[in-house]
């Protein structure tokens, strides 16, 4: 095989209570990539359209993580990448990782899968380190593995897969202003008091049993985050009141995707989230800032072959 098309898929990374270590891949949306082999070594980006970003290997996160695959492959020649990015950069859905994961997962397929996903997921870190100046795998992890997973260490790095329940759906809204990561990791405090630790690391317990489980409202009650989003929610206009609507629409919980501005919510069903997403249209048309909104189910096999 020469050349390969992958979607690579948004991710949802801490879902609420697992700051840098949970996250979930969605399934309707996404960047597509085309990966071609080529003769001469190294990483080229010849072509990105839908967004304005650099096509210079060292400044585009799926060149970086390109590099990093490259160092430790014996492979002699390079790859040529086109990126259709349809996720916008500082949107809160993974758009650094859907590049960073899907550069790395094509190459992989190219060569005949000579590294493992879990080698993946620290190529593609790298991609991350260039965007948010910090190499956090919650997105990375999920757009590689698909369904949920958990970081359970960085050091060294151990990535779980979380069973995803059948009926799981996401809705998202993505208000149209840029925060970056890098930006809103600043604003964190360092230092967190034991009593909010213990609530948090409930939470996180709680959530991946409920996975586990298919208990719904278990998963329910475990999305909270009482250390991340108290200080978030602050840059992002009508977060409150799009989760509570989404709640008494009949979500489960939500909470701010990745480092925002994009909220979720998470329903069991189709239809439930359909209602999450009117609620969500309803409550932000009053705002005055544009947005959209999408719907999905949890994306359970990551990174697809598109062609
Ligand atoms: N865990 C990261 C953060 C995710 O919240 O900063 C960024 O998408």
């Amino acid at each position: 095989m020469e050349a390969i098309k992958v979607f690579c898929p948004a991710t949802i990374a801490n879902v609420s209570c697992g700051f840098d270590v949970l996250g979930l891949a969605l399934d309707s949306v996404g960047d597509e990539m085309t990966v071609r082999k080529t003769v001469k070594r190294g990483i080229t980006i010849s072509k990105i359209i839908g967004q304005d970003l650099p096509l210079e290997t060292s400044k585009n996160v799926s060149g970086v993580a390109g590099l990093a695959f490259l160092e430790k492959s014996d492979y002699n020649g390079g790859f040529e990448i086109e990126i259709d990015k349809r996720i916008k950069p500082g949107s809160g859905i993974g758009s650094s990782a859907a590049s960073s994961a899907g550069a790395v997962w094509a190459m992989n397929e190219l060569l005949g899968r000579p590294f493992s996903t879990l080698e993946l997921v620290q190529f593609a870190m790298q991609g991350e380190k260039l965007a948010s100046e910090v190499a956090h795998a919650d997105n990375v992890a999920p757009a590689l593995f698909g369904g949920f997973t958990l970081v359970r260490s960085y050091e060294p790095l151990d990535i779980i897969a979380i069973p995803t329940p059948t009926e799981l759906f996401a809705t998202v809204i993505h208000p149209q202003i840029e925060v970056k990561t890098s930006d809103s990791r600043k604003i964190l405090k360092t230092k967190i008091t034991l009593e909010k630790g213990i609530q948090q690391w409930g939470n996180v317990g709680g959530l991946v049993a409920g996975l586990f489980q298919s208990d719904y409202d278990l998963i329910g009650r475990s999305l909270e985050d009482h250390i991340v989003e108290p200080i978030r929610s602050i840059l992002i206009p009508g977060f409150d009141d799009i989760k509570s609507n989404a709640i008494k629409a009949g979500a489960l919980g939500g909470g701010i995707s990745g480092s925002g501005p994009s909220i979720f919510a998470l329903s069991k069903g189709e239809e439930i989230a359909k209602k999450v997403a009117e609620s969500m249209h309803e409550t932000y048309q009053h705002i005055g800032i544009p947005f959209d909104v999408h719907i999905s189910k949890v994306n359970t096999q990551g990174v697809k072959i598109l062609a």
